[in-house]
């Protein structure tokens, strides 16, 4: 089975940890990719945001959330009340996988299987022992799905507060959509309006 498990060392610091995924080959999407998206924030950030998987332009700079749905982000998490400085923001998984019809043609985005989900996980692990955070915001369908197992749907849960055992730990989580897809949506001012609602409740939480 593909797996990141012989890559995570099992102490150190997030740089550590960064440095160390920067040579992840524990699954296949590291050889189309231009490099590892590791998470970044503060160590003892008191809310982990965890989206799906970087997109074209996280890929380029090598940072999560960097592009429009980041842009999206900040702009809602600013509205929430959720403080940046508070906050250290990762994907389920930590390569851009991507579908191109030709070399300089636009790269799509392709959904993660849960394969890749579970081969990253030991990296989303150890991000979450370092970090401890109080709260953990599960940005749409990937990323629940990565955390909270494969029947998770997002209709069902966005916007309450969840208590369960993650990687053998207690955690609090409050899902909500994805802000790529308050891009994609028909009334986008609708669904921006339902993410800064979610948002909200995880300020709430963290009081
Ligand atoms: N979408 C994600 O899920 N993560 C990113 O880092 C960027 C876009």
């Amino acid at each position: 089975a593909y797996t990141a498990k012989p890559f995570v060392p099992d102490h150190g610091t997030l740089d550590d940890l960064r440095r160390a995924a920067a040579g992840c080959r524990g699954c296949p999407l590291h050889r189309p990719a231009t490099q590892t998206v590791f998470g970044t924030g503060n160590t003892h950030a008191r809310v982990m945001l965890v989206g799906e998987q970087p997109g074209d332009q996280e890929d380029r700079q090598g940072k999560p959330f960097v592009g429009p749905a980041g842009k999206l982000l900040d702009r809602a998490l600013a509205e929430a009340g959720v403080d940046p400085a508070d906050t250290y923001v990762t994907n389920a998984v930590k390569h851009f996988k991507f579908t191109q019809a030709e070399p300089r043609k636009r790269r799509i985005h392709k959904s993660p299987s849960l394969r890749e989900m579970t081969a990253c996980g030991p990296w989303l692990a150890a991000e979450l022992a370092l970090v401890e955070p109080e709260l953990i915001v599960v940005l749409g369908a990937t990323a629940g799905k990565a955390l909270l197992g494969s029947s998770f749907r997002v209709g069902q849960v966005r916007g309450t507060v969840l208590e369960e055992e993650i990687h053998g730990r207690p955690e609090r989580l409050v899902p909500t959509v994805h802000p790529s897809s308050v891009l994609r949506a028909d009334d986008r001012e609708q669904a921006y309006q339902g993410l800064v609602a979610d948002l909200k409740v995880a300020a709430r939480a963290l009081g």
